[in-house]
């Protein structure tokens, strides 16, 4: 029977960075799916189309093919109708699409069945905003990542300065907030911790301290049940 652990939580709490070096670990499949949101956002800000025009949205849905595949160091890539966008999809303004596009049910939807394919296909380790509440309710770990929005904003930027975008810290944490506030405050799957999460703040502490925490809980999980 595959496994399934699910982590959610606020932008730059560490979820992705966290969830890859658990996959490599453990040998499971890390699913980004905040990628794919920010798929569909790219596709919109290219068209031209509102982020908040929900029937403009909608009716780009049917033009949008989403593909992934993994490359030898089993780093997720995202195609957009065939195109490898995985680095275009993290620019900051792809960001503040992806979190308005997902606050749309059809957006949701549209992805839904792809994501939980991917957990009955593969033993999983998928990160976003909704899994353990929404996406795989089963799954047999569930954790819930948070820091503070001045942790989560310095990490980013750090992050985004490495890859060699031009932004401010100043910026940075304000689009955090705006995600922050959007991202929970939507009425579909709005982002919050699952019912028996684990709930981790990483506020202050190293990768390392964060990662051994998780692995924990992880090789517990999967020396344990068969879920
Ligand atoms: O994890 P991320 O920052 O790459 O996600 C980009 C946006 O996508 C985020 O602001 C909210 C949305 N998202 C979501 O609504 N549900 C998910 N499971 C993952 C991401």
């Amino acid at each position: 029977m595959n496994k399934s652990i699910a982590i959610d939580g606020p932008s730059g709490a560490g979820k992705s960075t966290l969830s890859r070096m658990i996959a490599k670990r453990y040998g499971l499949i890390y699913v980004d799916t905040g990628a794919m949101y920010r798929t569909v956002g790219l596709y919109v800000l290219r068209n031209g189309t509102d982020s908040h025009d929900r029937g403009g949205v909608v009716s780009l849905l049917p033009d949008i093919h989403i593909g992934m595949r993994y490359d030898s160091a089993g780093v997720q890539r995202m195609l957009l109708n065939g195109e490898d966008v995985s680095e275009e999809i993290r620019l900051p303004a792809v960001s503040l699409y992806a979190s308005d596009v997902s606050a749309m049910p059809e957006v949701r939807s549209f992805l839904l069945q792809m994501q939980r394919k991917l957990a009955e296909e593969n033993s999983v380790i998928m990160d976003g905003r909704d899994i353990g509440t929404v996406v795989l309710p089963h799954a047999g770990l569930k954790i819930f990542l948070s820091a503070s929005p001045e942790d989560r904003a310095r990490r980013r930027y750090e992050e985004l300065r490495l890859k060699g975008v031009e932004t401010t810290p100043e910026d940075v944490f304000r689009d955090i907030s705006y995600r922050d506030a959007n991202d929970s405050s939507r009425a579909a799957a709005p982002l919050r911790a699952a019912e028996g999460a684990v709930i981790l703040d990483t506020t202050g502490n190293t990768l390392e301290e964060s990662f051994e925490t998780i692995s924990s809980l992880v090789q517990e999980y999967l020396n344990g049940g068969d879920e």
